[in-house]
């Protein structure tokens, strides 16, 4: 079987092509066209802008994408299409939906309307290629994005409970958000974790030190909105000649990072232990933040060794259709019998 899938749900263009064979899963071509130097003037994403550029960007795209999992052989049709419905921007959703559909209508093949938290989710099956995934369930599966901070007890593919969530920002905005602070580029958490790295210990001469916000309270809920305006809070304190300094950016940088990392390794383990759960998924864009991911293995090795921890491949963790691809295969019972039906839902809750 072959999943054609299309994500334009925020400001990457994405279309990814697997195959189903033997029970095993491939990806033959998973392609993201970024937009992100249209968005970086404006500090985050333009939505009428992000939809002007889908349009501009889903032929091509497509093109490329079969024209690298075909690889000069045959063009096979593909049996099936998966499209994100939400969550995500409005407009950004309805040309993905549309295109989808045309092409669905076209080749006469199901469309499969996906959450693209599932995708996230979901991207953690891509790890392995064996399609027995219901052994790596129960789990509990932490998704950090731009708009989203959630923990998610999976009792079987498509049973998800959402145990905590953030109240207000989500960890990925406030990457954005603090970033934008310091003058760094949009999106933030790659700035911060890059600026984070140039931190050396001479640097500790600024000490600054954030509130872990909601660390230990009894819930699995998040709030970083409190952290943005502490950083707000400290920079304005500071005179013009420190707060411009590479030291200073990169005490504060690596300050950031790690008071977000903190929090989301204390919840994550502590929800862990209380639904005593042996496997835990990680995803969302957040994730691909590399001292997060050293830095949660080795809390894990130390607090609870027998769980197994599952990480997808950065490029898996950001946004891409791969992972609407595997979501759809695994929701293609639910393909509908008048695909021009399906509408977007851009505040979709898993
Ligand atoms: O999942 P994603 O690609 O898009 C959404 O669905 O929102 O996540 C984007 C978010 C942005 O806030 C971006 O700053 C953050 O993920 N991000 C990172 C890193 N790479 C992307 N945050 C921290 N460290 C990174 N390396
Ligand atoms: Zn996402």
């Amino acid at each position: 079987m072959i999943i054609l899938s299309i994500d334009t749900s925020c400001d990457d263009t994405c279309i990814a092509i697997l195959e189903i064979k033997k029970k095993k899963i491939k990806v033959l071509s998973n392609i993201v066209s970024s937009q992100v130097d249209i968005h970086k003037k404006y500090g985050g994403v333009y939505p009428s802008l992000a939809k002007r550029e889908h349009e501009k960007n889903l032929v091509p795209v497509l093109k490329q994408t079969l024209q690298k999992a075909h690889n000069k052989k045959k063009f096979k049709k593909p049996d099936l299409i998966a499209v994100t419905i939400g969550p995500g921007l409005d407009p950004c959703l309805w040309v993905g939906l549309n295109f989808a559909k045309s092409l669905s209508l076209v080749w006469n093949i199901p469309l499969i309307p996906v959450n693209h938290i599932e995708g996230h989710i979901l991207a953690n099956f891509l790890l392995k290629t064996s399609l027995n995934f219901q052994k790596l369930l129960p789990a509990i599966c932490l998704i950090v994005s731009g708009g989203h901070t959630q923990l998610i007890l999976i009792k079987k593919i498509g049973n998800y409970k959402i145990i905590g969530e953030t109240r207000d920002d989500a960890a990925g905005e406030c990457f954005d958000k603090t970033a934008r602070i310091l003058g760094l580029a949009y999106p933030g958490g790659p700035s911060i974790a890059q600026e984070a790295e140039q931190f050396s210990i001479s640097d500790s001469q600024i000490s600054i030190k954030l509130p872990r916000p909601m660390i230990y309270s009894k819930d699995y809920d998040f709030s970083f909105s409190g952290l943005k305006t502490a950083v707000l809070y400290d920079y304005k304190k500071r005179s013009k000649k420190i707060r411009t300094s590479q030291k200073y950016i990169s005490a504060m940088a690596k300050e950031i990072q790690q008071t977000i990392i903190d929090v989301l390794i204390k919840k994550t383990i502590k929800a862990t232990k209380d639904y005593k759960i042996k496997n835990i998924m990680l995803g969302g864009g957040v994730i691909a933040n590399k001292e997060l991911q050293r830095q949660f293995k080795e809390k894990i090795k130390k607090e609870i060794p027998n769980s197994l921890l599952l990480i997808p491949d950065s490029n898996l963790c950001t946004d891409n259709a791969a992972m609407i691809g595997i979501a759809g295969y695994l929701n293609k019972n639910k393909a509908s019998k008048d695909a021009q039906k399906i509408k977007v839902n851009s505040n979709l809750r898993i």
